[in-house]
């Protein structure tokens, strides 16, 4: 029998309105008792949390890990690697790879690779179209039952709305979401950012945010007429937001998610042309940002999902208008929603943890991962709200490094991950502070 105890932190579990000084008892890889607990077996590995957090491991819908295909960007040993050091347990890896994640053989591949190489568990998501060319439905059968979590072209919008209409009646009979980045291609053309002030003070082409509330707003409607389950990835304007309310409020099945990034950053960031902050979609204004966290905090927005998009230095060194859209996100996910949400006031931490672990977990019907709940994997991250660090380029264990919020002070350090009971990463670095 292995046993571990975490002692004495300030133990957060939404899922089971817990917020208490407590100790966690892990026998054999799932939770056994939560509370003051002093009958625990001899001899247990013991992790003292006195000064922290200790909450559910955080749950990532949406992860480019790059493998198979681009291994120079991300792999699924580096990319787990940097969801363990960003308090992730659990991601949710996009199909746009190479050969992309369209057939049985691809999920098989991604899970076979997880289960030797990946230190989180990793869920992965199907494409909605063969080859990502947004012509023909892939096998949804053959995906379901190879193991995939949900469908998405992520990385390319399902632009035709009958393809989109036939994949929700699809989708329903295998209880999976319909994941869809929401981007009109013919509005936003060759746009580089947020279409707004900064776009023209700059001289960059713009990408209007209807290009996003367009969809979305199709979206919504196609849920409507077919009963099925939309998630809505990356929301990141505030034009899109009345539509995702309006279907919420006729019952409609849909849900969404925002980004660290949209929630924390706005276009301004592109002033000095940091291709860092070239991201799809494009950074919004103050106002999106604003209208993005009143959206989460009222329930528009369910949860908060990274889009970690690893690319190499050659790709984003290039000129602004040729560099590939993507930030990289696991390792600055909660830090940055921290920094930014929390000590700001407008979020409660137990809201920013019930975003990144109860909420994605509800979304693709993994409970009890994504609580503590007796009985559960013991998937638990173990935070230092004391402590902050600067972001550099060498704080990452991705494989890339194009961050966008490199060169800010972010608050709230990870200092421990455990995936089924098993410490996959502890930080000891002396650069904290
Ligand atoms: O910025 C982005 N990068 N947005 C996406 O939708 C795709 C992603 C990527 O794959 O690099």
């Amino acid at each position: 029998m292995e046993t571990t105890i975490i002692k004495n932190g300030r133990i957060i579990d939404p899922a089971n309105n817990l917020d208490t000084i407590g100790d966690i008892l892990i026998v054999d890889g799932v939770i056994a008792k939560v509370g003051v607990i002093d009958d625990f077996p001899s001899d247990p590995v013991v992790i003292d949390a006195t000064d922290k957090i200790v909450c559910p491991g955080f749950i990532d819908l949406h992860t480019h890990l790059r493998e198979p295909g681009r291994e120079d960007k991300e792999t699924i040993k580096t990319g787990t690697m940097a969801a363990a050091a960003g308090g992730y347990t659990s991601i949710c890896p996009m199909g746009n790879t190479s050969p992309v994640c369209d057939s049985a053989a691809v999920v098989k591949f991604i899970k076979t690779r997880a289960d030797i190489d990946a230190i989180v568990n990793v869920y992965p998501m199907g494409t909605v179209t063969k080859n990502l060319a947004g012509e023909e439905i892939v096998e949804f059968g053959d995906l379901y039952y190879a193991g995939v979590k949900g469908f998405t072209d992520d990385g390319n919008p399902v632009m035709n709305a009958e393809i989109m209409r036939r994949a929700l009646e699809y989708s329903t009979m295998f209880g999976l979401p319909i994941l869809d980045h929401c981007e009109d291609k013919q509005l936003s053309d060759e746009g580089v950012m947020h279409d707004g002030l900064v776009s023209t003070r700059i001289g960059l082409k713009g990408i209007p945010p209807q290009a996003e509330s367009i969809q979305v707003a199709r979206d919504v409607d196609l849920a409507a007429m077919t009963g099925g389950h939309i998630h809505i990835q990356h929301v990141s304007k505030k034009a899109s937001l009345c539509h995702i309310r309006q279907g919420k409020k006729q019952g409609v099945n849909i849900t969404a998610e925002a980004t660290p990034h949209h929630l924390c950053l706005t276009d301004e960031k592109l002033a000095d042309f940091n291709t860092n902050a070239k991201m799809n979609p494009p950074l919004g204004s103050e106002e999106d940002r604003q209208a993005l966290i009143e959206a989460l905090i009222d329930g528009t927005i369910d949860c908060i999902a990274t889009d970690h998009a690893p690319h190499t230095d050659i790709e984003k060194d290039m000129p602004i208008t040729l560099a590939p859209f993507g930030t990289i996100g696991l390792e600055t996910a909660f830090p940055a929603c921290y920094t930014y949400l929390v000590k700001t006031s407008r979020l409660s931490v137990s809201m920013l943890i019930q975003k990144m672990t109860q909420a994605p977990a509800d979304i693709i019907k993994i409970a009890p991962r994504g609580s503590l709940s007796l009985g559960a994997p013991a998937d638990i991250t173990i935070i230092d709200l004391n402590k902050s660090q600067l972001i550099t380029k060498d704080f990452f264990h991705s494989k890339s490094s194009n961050n966008c919020f490199i060169g800010e002070t972010l608050c709230g350090v990870i200092t421990t991950t455990l995936v089924s009971g098993k410490v996959v990463f502890r930080r000891d670095d002396p650069k904290i502070t």
